[in-house]
């Protein structure tokens, strides 16, 4: 099924080749960088563990789980105008319920700026709206997304904290973000966010689960520390379009590897 937020870095384009290099049969599923999750939307595992830092998206994917009519009915009242968009944009999630976060995020996705996720310094969500509204998820798409998920464990945090579960027939896809290493700048701009220091303990977090007999599939931006410290893994390089920065102007070819360790 498609995905129900939009989301930059999504891994639409490249789909078929991750499910291509996926392996046939495991026993759970982790994303622990999951954003809009189009790998686990398209295998539609019986068990899964979906993890993201952004406390935005699990609270969506918790909500469209548990109360699907509840986020559908706020989703639809939401008149597509751009003050719609300010005013959800200028509400603080945290004192909303997991519907109204869910349903902020499914809009304020749909209609901003290249779909990019980025906060100012206080960690409040600052893109613009965009040229269009797209089109929202119907309400069978959500009711259906809601029973993919009912046996999905949803985890906020670091995606070291969602791969401690993995065991030995699990499958673990690694979708880390771009990094140019400035934090205001990338696709999923805020504090905690993925930066190119991080790939020292990915690595380690690679090795730790080949280790303990999980199949893992990685994709990143070419880069010479990733290859370099799992160049005994089989990979293939891809040619992907990203914006880079986040703006549209600057979308760019870039080179992709996918890495797996079977
Ligand atoms: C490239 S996107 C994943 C896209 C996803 N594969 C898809 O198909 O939409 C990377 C995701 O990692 C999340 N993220 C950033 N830093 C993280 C971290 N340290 N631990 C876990 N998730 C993180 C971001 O919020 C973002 O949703």
């Amino acid at each position: 099924m498609n995905p129900i937020l939009r989301w930059a870095g999504s891994k639409r384009k490249v789909l078929s080749n991750l499910r291509g290099l996926s392996p046939a049969s495991f026993q759970r599923y982790f994303e622990p960088f999951a954003g809009s999750a189009v790998l686990f939307f398209d295998l539609l595992p019986k068990s899964a563990v979906l993890g993201d830092l952004n406390p935005e998206v699990i609270a969506t994917y918790t909500a469209i789980r548990d109360t699907p009519e509840e986020v559908c009915d706020y989703l639809y009242s939401v008149p597509k105008t751009r003050e719609a968009y300010y005013t959800l944009r200028e509400l603080t999630p945290e004192t909303l319920t997991n519907t109204q976060r869910a349903a902020r995020l499914v809009f304020l996705m749909k209609s901003c700026f290249n779909g990019v996720y980025r906060t100012n310094r206080q960690g409040r969500f600052n893109v613009p709206l965009g040229s269009h509204f797209f089109s929202l998820p119907t309400r069978d798409d959500i009711y259906s997304a809601s029973n993919f998920l009912a046996e999905v464990d949803l985890i906020c945090g670091d995606f070291s904290t969602a791969i401690n579960k993995a065991q030995s027939g699990d499958f673990v896809y690694l979708d880390p973000p771009y990094s140019d290493g400035n934090r205001f700048r990338g696709e999923y701009s805020y504090q905690g966010s993925f930066q190119s220091a991080d790939q020292e303990r990915l690595i380690l977090a690679c090795r730790d689960l080949t280790d303990r007999g999980v199949k893992v599939l990685l994709s990143f931006k070419e880069c010479e520390t990733l290859c370099h410290g799992l160049n005994d893994w089989s990979m293939r390089k891809i040619n992907v379009t990203r914006s880079v920065a986040g703006f549209s102007h600057s979308r760019r070819l870039a080179r992709e590897i996918l890495a797996c360790n079977y």
